[in-house]
């Protein structure tokens, strides 16, 4: 499976790459905007902390197909590898099969249906992001709504791989895996808590403190 992370914060990119096999970080204009500097110094820094391995994701924010193909172009040029992401409407549709013939790999993002998941996979989309936690938020079933664009995109558009997204919980990102698909991308803190809960800590301290009640500093 591939784990990306959601987040425009180079440093935490470069603490977790230290105990998870990070494949790349995911942005999008809002996280990017949080991080409040310029997108090409935010890009930047995000590329070193990758280091020369991760595939860096940044999206588009034209409203036309022309416009977001421009986009794409310079975003390319900061950083020949990157994935652009495109919003699966229509003229982001347009843009895919346009970047598709300059070998520009895009991502189809803004994903609230399977249908129009596989629709962008069809135009020549590399990943597609289905956004699990605001399918639910709207009373939907995001991991449902993923399960069935990974069947869809396995059985008509096998070059295309999910790439969920929008997670608030560990579990919505498990059940997204769980559902098949190969790449999810997660927020810091959910990362985070797959390995830092409360009761891991405190199983470890007690393993710390009944060894020292017994031997103090002494290991073997
Ligand atoms: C991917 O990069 C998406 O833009 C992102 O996961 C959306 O997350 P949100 O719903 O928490 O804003």
């Amino acid at each position: 499976m591939e784990l990306y992370l959601d987040t425009a914060d180079a440093a935490a990119v470069a603490r977790l790459a230290r105990c998870f096999p990070v494949a790349g970080v995911t942005t999008n204009p809002s996280i990017a905007a949080a991080a409040g500097r310029p997108l090409a110094e935010t890009l930047i820094a995000l590329r070193e902390a990758l280091g020369c391995e991760g595939r860096l994701f940044a999206q588009v924010l034209a409203p036309d197909a022309e416009g977001m193909v421009s986009q794409a172009r310079q975003l390319r040029t900061l950083v020949p590898d990157l994935v652009v992401k495109i919003p699966a409407i229509p003229e982001g549709l347009a843009a895919i099969r346009l970047l598709k013939q300059e070998k520009i790999p895009t991502l189809g993002t803004a994903v609230y249906g399977a249908g129009q998941g596989l629709f962008a996979a069809l135009a020549g989309a590399e990943y597609i992001s289905p956004y699990v936690n605001r399918m639910d938020a709207q009373g939907g079933d995001g991991v449902q709504t993923t399960r069935d664009l990974q069947q869809l995109l396995t059985q008509h558009a096998p070059h295309a791989r999910v790439l969920a997204a929008s997670f608030k919980t560990a579990r919505q990102a498990l059940s997204c895996l769980l559902a098949g698909c190969e790449a999810i991308t997660l927020p810091v803190e959910i990362a985070q808590q797959f390995i830092q809960a409360p009761a891991v800590e405190a199983a470890v301290e007690r393993f710390e403190q009944d060894w020292q009640g017994a031997f103090g500093d002494r290991f073997l």
